[in-house]
C-alpha cells in the first residue's frame, strides 16, 4: 500500500516546527525554485523556516518547460557535484510543474531521497501537490514518464497566493470546482458564490485539499474512484490543445460540456447546467478572455484529440458525468455524434 505523506495546513510556521523534529536532524536541504518563485516566494520561505536558512537552491525554468529529462538531469548533476547523499532532502517551491519535477528527481536520485512540497499556486495547493504522482514530459507527451512517489510533507501556505497572476488563480479555482462538483455539493455552492476575480478562502482551499487526499487514499494508483477527478478533462484536454488555453480554464469549459451531456444522459437537472454556465461566463469575463463558439470544422479537428486521450479505451470515448452535484458516474461511453451535439451547443463559450 502506497503511504501518503503528511499534509500540514498550518503554513510555514508548521513547516518550521516540523523540521525541528528528530526525524529531520542531519538532513541537508536543496530548494528547487523557478524564476518566479525565486523572486516572489523564496524570501518568505527562508525567513520563516530556520532549518532552510543554510539550504542550497537550484533554479529551473518556469512552467511546463521544467518538466524535461534535461532539467531533471541538471538537478541530479547539481546534487552529485554538491556531494548529496541519501540524507539530502529536496524542497519544491513552486506550482504543479516544479512539484512534479522535484518528485520525479527525488524518486530516482540514489534510489530515492525524501522530498517536501511547498506549493505556491492554487492549483498545486489543492491538487498537484497532493496524491503522490510525479512526472516529466517526453517527446511532447505530457506526464509520460513518472512514478507514484509521495512527498514526506506537503505544506499549504495560502500567503504565497498574494503574488499569483489572476489567470493562474482562475485555473486553480476551476480545478477546485471540479473536485467539489464530484464530491461535495456544499463546497461546490460556496465556490460558485465567490465573486469573479476574488481569491478562494483559506477554508475552501483546505476543504478541496482534504477531499483530494481522501480520494487518493481510497485509490492511490488511479484504478477506480480517483477517476472522478477527471471530470471535465475528456473535453478539457482537447479544448486546451485546440484553443491553446491554460489547462484549468479549458477544464472549466470541459465541465460545462460534461454537464450538458449529463442533463441528456443521466438526468442532471437543467438548472445545475444553467447556473454553472453563468458562473463560467462571469469568470471568463473577469479574466478578459474572449469567448467564441465551436464550428463543425473545429469539432472535426478536436475529435481526434479526444480519441488520443488516455481515458479513451478501445476506440470508445469515456467520460465522467454527473447524476447530480456530488454524484459522479465514471466511464460513461459517449459517441462522436454526442460530442458534436455537445460542442455545437456550447454557444458563447470559448
Ligand atoms: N501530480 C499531479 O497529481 C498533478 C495534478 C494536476 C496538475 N499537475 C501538473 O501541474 C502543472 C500545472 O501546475 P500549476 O497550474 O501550478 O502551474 P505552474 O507550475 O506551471 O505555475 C504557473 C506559473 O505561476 C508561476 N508561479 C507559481 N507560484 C507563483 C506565485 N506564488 N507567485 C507568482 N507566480 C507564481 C510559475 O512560475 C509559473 O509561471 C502541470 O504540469 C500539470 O501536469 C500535476
Ligand atoms: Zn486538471
Amino acid at each position: 500500500m502506497l503511504k501518503q505523506g503528511k499534509i500540514l495546513y498550518g503554513g510555514l510556521a508548521a513547516l518550521d516546527r516540523e523540521l525541528r523534529k528528530e526525524a529531520w536532524s542531519g538532513a541537508h536541504y536543496t530548494i528547487v525554485v523557478d524564476e518566479n518563485t525565486f523572486q516572489q516566494c523564496l524570501p518568505l520561505l527562508i525567513s520563516s523556516v530556520e532549518a532552510l536558512q543554510e539550504a542550497d537552491f537550484v533554479e529551473v525554468p518556469a512552467g511546463e518547460e521544467c518538466k524535461t529529462l534535461e532539467v531533471a538531469a541538471q538537478v541530479w548533476q547539481t546534487l552529485l557535484e554538491g556531494g548529496a547523499d541519501r540524507s539530502e532532502v529536496l524542497v519544491a517551491l513552486g506550482g504543479g510543474a516544479v512539484c512534479d519535477l522535484v518528485g520525479y528527481v527525488a524518486a530516482s536520485y540514489k534510489r530515492g531521497i525524501r522530498h517536501v512540497l511547498v506549493p505556491t499556486t492554487l492549483l498545486a495547493m489543492t491538487d498537484a501537490a497532493i496524491g503522490g504522482k510525479t512526472a516529466i514530459d517526453l517527446g511532447g507527451v505530457k506526464n509520460s514518464i513518472g512514478h507514484f512517489y509521495p512527498a514526506q510533507l506537503t505544506i499549504i501556505e495560502p500567503d504565497f497566493l498574494d503574488t499569483l497572476p489572476p489567470t493562474e488563480l482562475g485555473c486553480g479555482l476551476m480545478e477546485m470546482v471540479k473536485t467539489a462538483a464530484v464530491t461535495d455539493p456544499v463546497l461546490y455552492q460556496r465556490l460558485l458564490a465567490i465573486p469573479a476575480g476574488q481569491p478562494a478562502a483559506k477554508q475552501d482551499i483546505v476543504a478541496a485539499g482534504r477531499i483530494k487526499s481522501r480520494v487518493v487514499k481510497a485509490d492511490p494508483y488511479d484504478h477506480g474512484i480517483r477517476k472522478i477527478l477527471n471530470f471535465g478533462h475528456t473535453f478539457g484536454h482537447a479544448i486546451e490543445v485546440y484553443r491553446q488555453l491554460p489547462h484549468g480554464l479549458a477544464v472549466g469549459i470541459g465541465m460545462k460540456a460534461a454537464m450538458y451531456l449529463s442533463v441528456r444522459k443521466l438526468g442532471l437537472e437543467e438548472e445545475v447546467y444553467k447556473s454553472y454556465s453563468q458562473w463560467l461566463t462571469s469568470q471568463f469575463a473577469a479574466l478578459h478572455i474572449p469567448l467564441a463558439a465551436f464550428t463543425l470544422k473545429d469539432i472535426e479537428q478536436m475529435l481526434p484529440l479526444m480519441h488520443q486521450d488516455k481515458k479513451c479505451a478501445e476506440g470508445e470515448l469515456h467520460c465522467v458525468l454527473l447524476q447530480e452535484i456530488g454524484a459522479p458516474v465514471i466511464d460513461v461511453t459517449i459517441s462522436d455524434n454526442e460530442v458534436r451535439d455537445t460542442l455545437l451547443a456550447q454557444k458563447n463559450i470559448c
